[in-house]
């Protein structure tokens, strides 16, 4: 659980977020803060200076009236509920792979959990150390801190949980229904959206630390990437047909990641993993190719089994399991 204290400025943005559209009176404020009103007055205006503007009216109080359309950390920590209260959150304006950042802050001991966001990486990156095209702002690059008390083989379901539930928050706020393509690519159609890179150091038996990273492509127009990108890559406004509201979609995706994390932790989230794999599964059913190194085994995708495996079934009919590889999709016989 984290000890820090709130800052005046987030008391402040809860309290005018909780009475929205409405008021809320300057001495409400101060007495909330234990300050003057002209110290919250002095509040107010270093959030003026990040974006916001109020509506100051006499014997009322103030009310919101505009938010700052870009990431804002304030923003974000107001719209978090619950336990995603105790996630410390790092918004920087450029780093080169939040990855590298949480796995640095992990090293020296911070405390977790914690959400390290960049509005740009110059180094982002994939699975097999493929370079995530990170330079445009609009989109989400953030990796997560945790030190579970779990052992390694535990983690073999993390990714596709975290997968899964990334999944369900998107089609709820950009309303049109991704898939996962096992087992860390979040898709609509043929074309990327999303990906989740989860990153453990293992002492021994036990796992020291981990870090999982989710890059989503958000509000940054897809033409704007390199050619061969563009036509493989959406966004979830394309998708949407609409901007999407960035700073309540990153503060919904620390709820929902601290949230599966608990419930992974817990071990309750085998109660609904099955089904909800099953829905967003993009797979079952398709003629793919698992690549492992040299190798290449095809057929045909029927799930996963309790361990997050990969099944396929040969053309022999026997079902064969993977924990490793990358998938392709093949040209359907029918
Ligand atoms: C993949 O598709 O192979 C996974 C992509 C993961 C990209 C995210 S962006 C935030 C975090 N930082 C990184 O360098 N990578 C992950």
């Amino acid at each position: 659980m984290s000890s820090h204290s709130p800052s005046s400025e987030l008391v402040i943005l809860r309290e005018l977020l909780a009475h929205d559209p409405g008021f809320v009176s300057g001495s409400k404020l101060a007495d909330k803060l234990g300050v003057s009103r002209v110290a919250v007055w002095q509040h107010m205006e270093k959030l003026r200076a990040q974006g916001f503007a109020f509506h100051a009216v006499r014997a009322r109080g103030y009310r919101l009236t505009r938010r700052p359309a870009g990431l804002n950390a304030t923003f974000v920590e107001a719209l978090l509920h619950g336990r995603a209260q105790d996630c410390q959150l790092v918004l920087l304006d450029e780093i080169d792979s939040t990855n590298d950042e949480a796995s640095r802050q992990l090293g020296s001991g911070r405390e977790v959990p914690f959400v390290v966001i960049a509005r740009r990486q110059t180094r982002g990156r994939g699975r097999f150390g493929r370079t995530w095209h990170s330079d445009k702002v609009g989109n989400i690059y953030a990796s997560f801190g945790f030190r579970p008390l779990l052992s390694p083989e535990r983690m073999q379901t993390f990714t596709l949980w975290m997968g899964v539930n990334v999944c369900e928050l998107v089609s709820t706020f950009s309303k049109s229904v991704p898939g996962l393509k096992w087992p860390n690519d979040l898709l609509f159609g043929g074309r990327k959206a999303g990906g989740m890179l989860t990153e453990a150091r293992i002492d021994s038996d036990q796992i020291r630390d981990l870090v999982f990273g989710v890059g989503l492509n958000v509000n940054a127009a897809s033409d704007s990437w390199p050619a061969e990108i563009g036509r493989r890559a959406t966004t979830l406004a394309e998708e949407a047909q609409a901007p999407l509201d960035l700073n309540r979609f990153t503060a919904a995706l620390i709820d929902r990641v601290l949230a599966a994390y608990d419930q992974f932790v817990a071990g309750t989230y085998r109660e609904n993993f099955a089904d909800l794999w099953h829905r967003f599964d993009l797979l079952r059913g398709k003629n793919v190719a698992v690549l492992q190194g040299a190798c290449r085994f095809a057929g045909t995708a029927a799930g996963i089994d309790d361990e997050g495996s990969l099944l396929l079934r040969d053309d022999g009919g026997r079902l064969q399991r993977f924990r490793a590889g990358e998938v392709t999709l093949e040209k359907n016989a029918s």
